[in-house]
């Protein structure tokens, strides 16, 4: 087997990059290492941008999504002092943001893709690539008990924050740039109808977030600490603190079986440039963001946007223009999404550290986006989803 782009990781960016390139006539092969039933029942993120929309529907995966998803029009903030309502199609010119499980995104694109031949293997997992300085790469990988090697014109590391990519970087070559939170968000399934709106909450204990699934399935998270064992958090626990937390918004919260449980880390990470030679990273694997923003999954699909056009156009022309400002055009994105999450997270969560000086500040940077259009906007502009840069 030989291919011209070797795909490394069936998650959203190698599933998007995978079908962008079919419907370009790139051949690929992606290789996961995880099983099917694994990468379609890991709980993620849920909120779709427009722009994440438009490029499913552009590739005809939105059959299902169009049927299940929900339109979400606002988004609420509580804090001390009052509630900020956004009306996002009033603040942005029309647009809005859809739930959708990242679940589900995953098993629509790996349905369709293994209906339409693939190859997309599972239980492959990727053990070391050689030659991305030259103009051959090799993929070198485990499958059904043996070792495989998979020569290609590029390679697209779609492998995540904990793959293999990022490491075949020669020594020196990537710049890093990391912050980490002290703490991270506790996240449930419940089996209960949610609450109307998407609502953060800044709360004196700490962070919250009421989100959902389907009208029968809610999200959930409260801030706790980063090193936080799930165990230490009986379903009573969770609705009690929730309830606590979401203070006059509490009237609604209806509670259910938890289906799920979990603690995601809160953490910046970015890696520049996100090209060597024939190797490209692509979304976790080059940079993730804080959950407080809904943007990793967003910000994957960004990036293959890119890299399939920068792809397409060097197959079809020979010109490698697109691909030498891949790295350049995506991390432009990532620093404004980096930005807009960290102002969120800053915004949101209860810092131990913080005087009471920066207390006040934070409750002070609520009430101004209370009262004000333009912090509003701001806020509304980037949930929906900044334009694409396309260049
Ligand atoms: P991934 O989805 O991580 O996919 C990478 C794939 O590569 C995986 O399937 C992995 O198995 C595979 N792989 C790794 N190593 C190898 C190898 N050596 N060989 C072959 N395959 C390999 N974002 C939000 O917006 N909201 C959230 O609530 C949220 N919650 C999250 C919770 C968790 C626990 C995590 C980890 C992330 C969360 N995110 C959330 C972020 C969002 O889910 C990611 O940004 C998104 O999954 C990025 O997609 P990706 O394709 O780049 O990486
Ligand atoms: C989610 O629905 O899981 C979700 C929503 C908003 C966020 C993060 C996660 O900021």
């Amino acid at each position: 087997m030989r291919t011209q782009v070797g795909i490394i990781g069936a998650g959203p960016a190698g599933l998007f990059l995978s079908h962008l390139l079919a419907r370009a006539g790139i051949d690929c092969v992606v290789l996961e290492a995880r099983s099917r039933e694994h990468i379609e029942g890991r709980v993620r993120a849920g909120v779709l941008e427009q722009g994440t929309v438009e490029v499913m529907r552009a590739l005809g995966l939105d059959a299902r999504l169009t049927r299940e998803c929900m339109i979400d029009n606002t988004l609420d903030i509580r804090f001390r002092d009052g509630l900020i309502h956004l009306d996002l199609p009033a603040l942005t010119g029309g647009k809005h943001v859809t739930i959708y499980g990242q679940q589900e995104v995953v098993k629509d694109l790996v349905a369709a893709r293994l209906a339409g031949g693939g190859p997309l293997l599972f239980e492959a997992e990727v053990l070391a690539l050689d030659g991305i300085d030259g103009k051959a790469p090799t993929i070198h990988y485990r499958h059904a008990g043996a070792e495989h090697a998979l020569p290609c014109e590029f390679i697209a590391g779609c492998d995540g924050f904990h793959g293999v990519c990022r490491e075949a970087f020669p020594p020196g070559a990537l710049t890093t740039f990391d912050r980490v939170f002290p703490f991270g968000w506790l996240g449930i399934l419940s089996e209960s109808p949610p609450i109307t709106e998407m609502t953060y909450v800044n709360h004196a204990h700490g962070f919250a977030l009421c989100s959902r699934r389907s009208p029968r399935v809610s999200r959930l998270y409260v801030q706790v600490a980063a090193d936080e064992d799930p165990e230490q958090w009986p379903d009573q626990r969770f609705w009690d603190e929730l309830r606590v937390r979401l203070g006059e918004g509490a009237g609604e919260l209806v509670t259910g079986r938890i289906l799920q449980k979990g603690v995601t880390p809160v953490r910046s990470f970015v890696a520049a440039p996100m090209r060597h030679g024939r190797l490209f990273l692509a979304g976790d694997a080059a940079h993730i963001v804080p959950p407080t923003g809904a943007k990793g999954l967003n910000l994957a699909v960004a990036d293959v946007r890119v890299l399939a056009r920068a792809l397409g156009e060097f197959f079809r022309t020979g010109n490698p223009g697109r691909l030498d400002r891949y790295s350049d055009t995506c991390l432009t994105r990532v620093w404004k999404t980096v930005r807009y999450s960290t102002y969120m997270t800053n915004l949101l969560h209860r810092f131990e550290a913080h005087s009471p000086f920066e207390r006040q500040l934070q409750q002070a940077e609520l009430a101004y986006v209370a009262g004000s259009r333009i912090g509003g906007a701001m806020i509304a502009e980037n949930y929906v989803g900044l334009p694409f840069d396309d260049d």
